[in-house]
């Protein structure tokens, strides 16, 4: 799509913005039991909310329950959910596999502190799906990448890692760094500062963690020469930017790059997991990492996150010589629902057909933002998608920054009150999962044609 015209950038902003305050009315009059609940919590939960991700302007929805692909908040509003736990419920809210795997284990424990037989069950099912033969399970992603992190400096004996600007790994200190930095003090685009994403965080995890561009494996090169990098940690697809795709070759080129200097390359797989395909994003783009991380689709909306790899490295807790610890590691409530996700549900059948579904929607989307000539595209990547305020195609951090969050705003506020659910801005991605049907994904079309026909009236 050829560049712009400013008036008609100008024109479309305007309009923009004349639908978020219109829209915002709306929200405030249908969300009035919400707002109530956001205000009771504010007093005793700092900004209202469990996890500072829940919190966003005017303020959230609170939900009251959740069921297949829809979610009913407090003010008895009906959503079509995209959001899905940020992910997590590729299954579905409630998807019934789940519920009797968990209804059986209810019955016969919640946590034993002592092996369950799943939890091999679901090992072997991860080993089969991530060509990595060794796992080890956690409560979360955060935990999954820490612990894998652990592993790498272990093997390498080095203290250093390497992250890329705008990539998100969880809430412990050392990847909480230029997770969304302000581009005032993030550095030149090729080499970034190292920017902490909250106060607490020393300045010596500062110093360990270098940042680097995604999709610029020179930046890689140039970082790894030291020789005192442990390992990469990088999503293979970036999904807390939109859906930020590697460029042709990158990843292949990440492997050789990292292998060649002694580098551990850690996959975080935490949001594109099963969403991706069978295999994980490790599958779809066909190269092997060292170690992985995972959490969300595999659990079926309960915690747990897991970290797998390659014999060599994960013998190094059989060795004693990394410590991996936690009271709900591999408890049999996760592993039920676990095992159910990845033998019962997620199969690679209905992996294909939810991707398959997904791509109605992206065409429907796609066609929608052609027609209109809009500054805007749509990125697939298996069973996710999103709209991506931007011309062309973004390939990291920077790119993203200079989309439009105007747009995508007034996009959001617009779908919310027509019960598309989404968190606001560009961060996420819609998920199709496997309890939404061919009207359900479709909904979201319906409504983005509508918000489109008022954008350019
Ligand atoms: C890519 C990625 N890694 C790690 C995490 C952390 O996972 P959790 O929230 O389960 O700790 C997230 C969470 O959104 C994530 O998106």
């Amino acid at each position: 799509m050829s560049a712009m015209d400013s008036t008609l950038r100008t024109a479309l902003a305007d309009k923009a913005k004349e639908i978020t305050k219109r829209e915002l009315a709306t929200y405030a009059e249908r969300t009035a039991s919400s707002q109530r609940a956001n205000a009771r919590a504010r007093k005793v939960l700092p900004l209202g909310v469990p996890s500072s991700f829940q919190a966003y302007d005017p303020y959230p929805i609170v939900v009251r329950s959740a069921h297949g692909p829809n979610m009913t908040d407090v003010d008895g509003n009906v959503y079509t959910d995209y959001d899905m736990g940020f992910g997590a419920l590729f299954a579905g809210h409630q998807n019934p596999l789940v519920r009797a795997a968990i209804d059986t284990q209810l019955g016969e424990g919640t946590l034993f502190v002592t092996p369950c037989e799943s939890n091999a069950d679901v090992a072997e099912m991860l080993a089969a799906r991530y060509g990595l033969p060794m796992w080890r399970f956690t409560n979360s992603g955060t935990e999954a990448t820490m612990d894998a992190i652990r592993v790498a400096r272990a093997a390498t004996g080095r203290d250093k890692i390497v992250k890329v600007e705008g990539g998100y790994h969880g809430h412990h200190d050392e990847v909480m760094i230029s997770m969304k930095p302000s581009l005032d003090i993030a550095g030149p685009a090729d080499a970034p500062f190292s920017v902490p994403a909250s106060a607490g965080i020393s300045k010596k995890v500062l110093s360990d963690t270098i940042v680097i561009p995604y999709n610029d494996a020179r930046a890689l090169e140039r970082v790894l020469k030291s020789g005192e990098v442990a390992c990469f940690i990088v999503e293979p697809v970036m999904e807390n930017i939109g859906i930020c795709l590697p460029d042709e070759g990158y990843l292949r080129e990440v492997r050789e790059i990292t292998e060649h200097y002694g580098t551990l390359l850690i996959f975080d797989e935490v949001k594109t997991g099963i969403t991706a395909g069978w295999g994980g994003a490790t599958g779809v783009v066909g190269v092997t990492p060292d170690l992985v991380a995972l959490a969300k689709s595999i659990g079926g909306g309960l915690p747990i996150g897991a970290f797998g790899g390659k014999q060599e490295y994960m013998d190094l807790i059989t060795q004693g010589k990394v410590i991996h610890l936690g009271t709900y590691n591999g408890n049999p409530l996760c592993m039920a629902a676990a095992k159910a996700v990845l033998s019962q549900v997620c199969t690679p059948e209905v992996t294909a057909e939810v991707i398959a579904r997904n791509g109605l929607l992206v065409n429907a989307v796609s066609e929608i933002i052609h027609d209109a000539s809009l500054p805007a595209h749509v990125v697939q990547f298996g069973a996710k998608g999103c709209v991506t305020w931007a011309e062309k195609q973004i390939r990291n951090y920077r790119d993203y920054k200079a989309s439009d969050f105007d747009l995508a705003f007034a996009q959001w506020i617009h779908g919310i009150n027509r019960g598309v659910l989404l968190p606001p801005g560009l961060d996420e991605q819609w998920l199709i999962s496997v309890m939404h049907t061919d009207a359900d994904a479709l909904h979201y079309a319906d409504v983005f044609e509508s918000f489109v026909q008022e954008l350019t009236k």
